[in-house]
């Protein structure tokens, strides 16, 4: 199974985001830009200019993560910007259910993303018109957080859920993932993986990106690694 590597933007150096961007390009599939609001999360990131610049910058998938209020306003311009994938947090809409149409209706993959105290219900309910599924392995809001090992009994779950369906659905996991634990985040069905501080390290980026690609990639040979 191809694993993915999609590296989180928010910890990048925003003065210098095409370069950042450019030099690790070579090592990843997706790129995964977080947006916050100030409302759903307590930190307010960036919006539709900055995923059209990123969209500017490369030619890979982008997955905007939409940690806001009112993910369905906003969806269709961030489909227009550049999103190949968008997911929202479900516990902020009153139907989930329309959320994914306008997400879907407006060209985009549609996700859900699980907040760590959060069940699959939503996911349950919603799987036959999901892209992707977004575990969330720290609590949304800010990069460089501490992983949280406690979730990983549901990403089993979830790619179970994934598994039983005919439907081509991917487990993504997002936050704190580095490269020792990413085994874990593996061995639990995860197909793509977020990874922000331990590639935007503020250090050496594209190596640190490389590393993390020598790793799944030893992962999808079935080596420890
Ligand atoms: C947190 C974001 C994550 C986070 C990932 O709210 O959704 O994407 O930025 O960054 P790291 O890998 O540093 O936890
Ligand atoms: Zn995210």
């Amino acid at each position: 199974m191809a694993l993915l590597l999609s590296p989180s933007i928010l910890t990048a150096d925003f003065g210098r985001l095409g370069d950042e961007i450019a030099a690790v390009t070579p090592f990843v599939d997706w790129f995964h830009l977080d947006v916050m609001d100030g409302h759903y999360v307590p930190n307010l990131t960036f919006g539709v200019s900055t995923v059209e610049a990123v969209r500017r910058s490369c030619d890979l998938p982008l997955h905007v993560h939409l940690m806001i209020e009112d993910p369905g306003r906003y969806a269709p311009a961030f489909r227009d910007a550049g999103a190949d994938r968008i997911s929202f947090h479900p516990e902020v809409v009153p139907d989930p259910a329309e959320t994914i149409a306008v997400i879907r209706q407006s060209g985009a993959g549609a996700g859900i993303a699980v907040h760590p105290d959060s069940g699959l219900e939503h996911v349950e309910k919603h799987l036959e018109e999901l892209d992707v599924v977004l575990m969330m392995t720290v609590r949304p809001g800010f990069g460089g957080q501490a992983f949280l090992g406690e979730v990983i009994p549901k990403i089993r779950e979830a790619a179970a859920l994934v598994g039983a369906t005919q439907r081509d659905v991917d487990v993504e996991v997002d936050g704190g993932v580095k490269l020792v634990n990413i085994d874990q985040v593996v061995a639990a069905g995860a197909q793509i993986v977020v990874a922000g501080s331990a590639i935007f390290d503020g250090v050496d980026a594209p190596a640190a990106a490389k590393r993390m690609r020598a790793k799944m990639d030893d992962l999808e040979r079935g080596e420890p690694g």
